[in-house]
């Protein structure tokens, strides 16, 4: 269902197009929270990669699939082998839990991360540098809604290093790429 999904909108567009222009067509890409599949299907068309997909909304991985993405429905990173993606891309949900506005709906899970907005990226974080190759790396988008230095610290708490590659300004918030690259 169209409104069970999140659609592309600007946040999807900056990570698509970032991802498109580090990606090369030899990479291995998984693209976690995929919602309609327009990154997964863009960074596929414009460079060749291999790009799979995952997401926990059933309608979205029907969305996803319609594209002609190859996707499974699941938590994160969960249950993918370890070592196998030299790029994973998320656009996580990221607004802080605003308990007058809270639904109990997919929708509600595409755009919130538990009371910091950041419970599901934390997660995320835990566990993405296992299903990395040696020299992979993650392209997450974040926003000052989130706390961008707070998301950096806790990454690399987890040996993680992270640098912004590509950010924009809108009218209440700043979205940021970050490359996120396991240290060791
Ligand atoms: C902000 S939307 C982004 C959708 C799409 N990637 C885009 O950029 O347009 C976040 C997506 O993450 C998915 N999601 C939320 N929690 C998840 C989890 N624990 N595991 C997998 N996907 C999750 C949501 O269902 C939603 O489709």
């Amino acid at each position: 269902m169209e409104t069970e999904v999140y659609q592309p909108a600007e946040d999807s567009r900056l990570l698509a197009a970032t991802a498109c222009d580090e990606i090369t067509g030899d990479e291995r890409v998984l693209e976690v929270g995929t919602g309609s599949g327009y990154v997964a299907e863009r960074v596929a068309a414009e460079t060749g990669a291999t790009v799979y997909a995952s997401d926990l909304n059933p309608y979205a991985c029907e969305q996803a699939r319609n594209r002609g993405v190859p996707v499974a429905r699941a938590d994160l990173t969960s249950p993918f082998r370890a070592g196998v993606f030299d790029r994973v891309l998320f656009n996580p949900p990221y607004l802080p839990r605003d308990e007058d506005a809270e639904r109990d709906d997919w929708m509600e899970v595409a755009l919130t991360g538990g009371e910091t907005g950041r419970e599901v990226l934390e997660a995320f974080l835990d566990d993405v540098a296992r299903v990395l190759a040696p020299g992979g790396s993650v392209l997450m988008l974040v926003s000052t809604l989130t706390d961008i230095e707070a998301v950096a610290a806790y990454a690399a708490d987890r040996g993680l290093a992270a640098e912004t590659a590509r950010e924009e300004k809108y009218p209440f918030e700043r979205l940021a790429i970050l490359k996120i690259t396991p240290e060791h």
